[in-house]
């Protein structure tokens, strides 16, 4: 869990080119899913890739706490006996989600439909995130819901006796909302709908079929108009979690900031619900050959060969934005040495991530000699080029792993070194991102 203990300053200067394979851990975001489903099934779900950072370990955690065994097995691999729908027990304890959000918002939705009680809280960083949310939509369920103000963490929730299904349009493209209406509506008699106007990662959608639960998504005029059928018997699995296209991200990213650099990045994840930073890379001129293009565990994937060139700033078409979401951070660093702006539009939902990534890449990338415009729901990133960007900063990560992992990567193309005033955030979905980049010949030092 990040935040509970002393602050890991690091920093990154400017090194030789990067070369090598990058192996990137498991998808935070199936790698929840899998524990989470693999709960609610009755019988043994074995799950290979696992994501092994703070953010997944909190959630098996909190599984445990609901009834189901969890058990690591080997590097990687892990075994959940779930309880099926409607089988989670009353935890003892309260459910501490860490510093995920994705964590917190997908388990209240699992448990919301169920007659428990449960108390929920995470670190400093979770608990100034919004939870209303997700607990608006929980409550036409039937659940009951009390937080601090603003609906933030601690929060206690008391789960629906006679759960009634929902139809719920989501007011922002947020999966972790339609996700978490999705798992109470698998408790709930009859069916639940959930619409959202901009397509978000589907991964619920998918893994829910693949547990046999009946789901059908339709495009309409209103967008997509997801409907699942309540109270299924959902049917134990086998999992093959995809590498992570986030935390790909960084050393492709890497890659295209240092001079000379020729990066394998194999077996990445590419479901067109994630992958938008790709298309914009490839917009920016980068040259990332797609090799060996393949389906892994019910996932497009492909091997990435990343070369250094010169790139130029792009206007990100705002409609892509759920889908390269978390990748803003690293793009933003990437734009400071493409030549020309880089203008991100339409990307408030940055403010109310694990820390406001708006706000904390502009006074970043400013404090390392970089031009940049911020509003309210836009950044713009004035690139000038390769060996532009001064550095010599100490950033702060705000209890944010992609703002910590986004400036180490720029100080690998910045003229002074690059400091990051707490890097233990990381963990939480990177844990080897220190050890993998320093693999790629990168200068990080704690
Ligand atoms: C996630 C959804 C996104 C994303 C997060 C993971 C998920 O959040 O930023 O890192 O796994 O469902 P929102 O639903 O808030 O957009």
């Amino acid at each position: 869990m990040a935040g509970h203990g002393e602050p890991r300053p690091m920093s990154c200067a400017a090194a030789g080119p990067l070369r090598g394979v990058a192996s990137i851990p498991g998808d935070k975001s199936v790698s929840h899913r899998a524990l989470i489903l693999g709960a609610l099934s009755v019988g043994e779900t074995r799950i290979e890739g696992l994501l092994e950072g703070g953010d997944v370990l909190d959630t098996g955690r909190a599984m445990r706490a609901f009834g189901a065994t969890v058990d690591r097995t080997g590097p990687g691999a892990w075994v959940v006996h779930g309880v099926g729908v409607g089988g989670f027990q009353e935890p003892e304890d309260v459910i501490d989600c860490g510093n995920s959000g994705t964590g917190v918002r997908l388990i209240m939705g699992a448990v919301a439909t169920s007659d428990l009680t449960a108390i929920f809280t995470g670190d400093a960083s979770l608990r100034s995130r919004p939870m209303g949310r997700v607990t608006e939509p929980l409550a036409l369920f039937g659940a009951e819901t009390r937080g601090r103000r603003g609906g933030r963490l601690p929060l206690a929730l008391i789960g629906a006796r006679d759960p009634m299904p929902v139809r719920y349009a989501t007011p922002m493209p947020s999966a972790q909302v339609k996700s978490a209406v999705l798992l109470a509506g698998l408790n709930a008699p009859g069916e639940t709908v959930v619409i959202e106007r901009e397509p978000t990662r589907d991964h619920t959608e998918r893994m829910l079929a693949g547990f046999g639960a009946e789901i059908a998504t339709e495009i309409t005029d209103e967008g997509r108009v997801i409907t699942l059928r309540g109270q299924p018997d959902l049917r134990p699995q086998s999992i093959a979690v995809p590498r992570d296209p986030s935390s790909a991200a960084f050393p492709v990213v890497a890659a295209l900031l240092v001079e000379g650099s020729d990066v394998l990045v194999p077996g990445i994840g590419l479901n067109a619900t994630r992958a938008g930073v790709y298309d914009t890379l490839v917009e920016m001129g980068a040259d990332i050959a797609f090799e060996n293009r393949r389906e892994e565990g019910g996932e497009p994937v492909a091997d990435l060969r990343v070369r250094f060139g010169p790139l130029r700033g792009v206007e990100v078409p705002p409609e892509r934005a759920a889908s390269m979401i978390d990748e803003y951070p690293v793009l933003a660093a990437l734009a400071a040495t493409a030549e020309g702006p880089t203008v991100m539009r339409g990307v408030k939902e940055l403010r109310v991530k694990e820390c406001d990534r708006l706000d904390a890449m502009a006074r970043g990338l400013e404090a390392c000699g970089v031009t940049v415009e911020e509003g309210e729901d836009f950044l713009i990133v004035q690139g000038r080029g390769p060996g532009s960007v001064a550095g010599g900063a100490i950033v702060e990560s705000r209890l944010d792993h992609r703002i910590a992992m986004s400036f180490l990567c720029l100080g690998l193309a910045a003229k002074a070194p690059i400091k990051v005033d707490d890097s233990s955030p990381i963990a939480t979905s990177f844990p080897d991102f220190v050890g993998l980049m320093r693999g790629l010949g990168a200068e990080i030092h704690g």
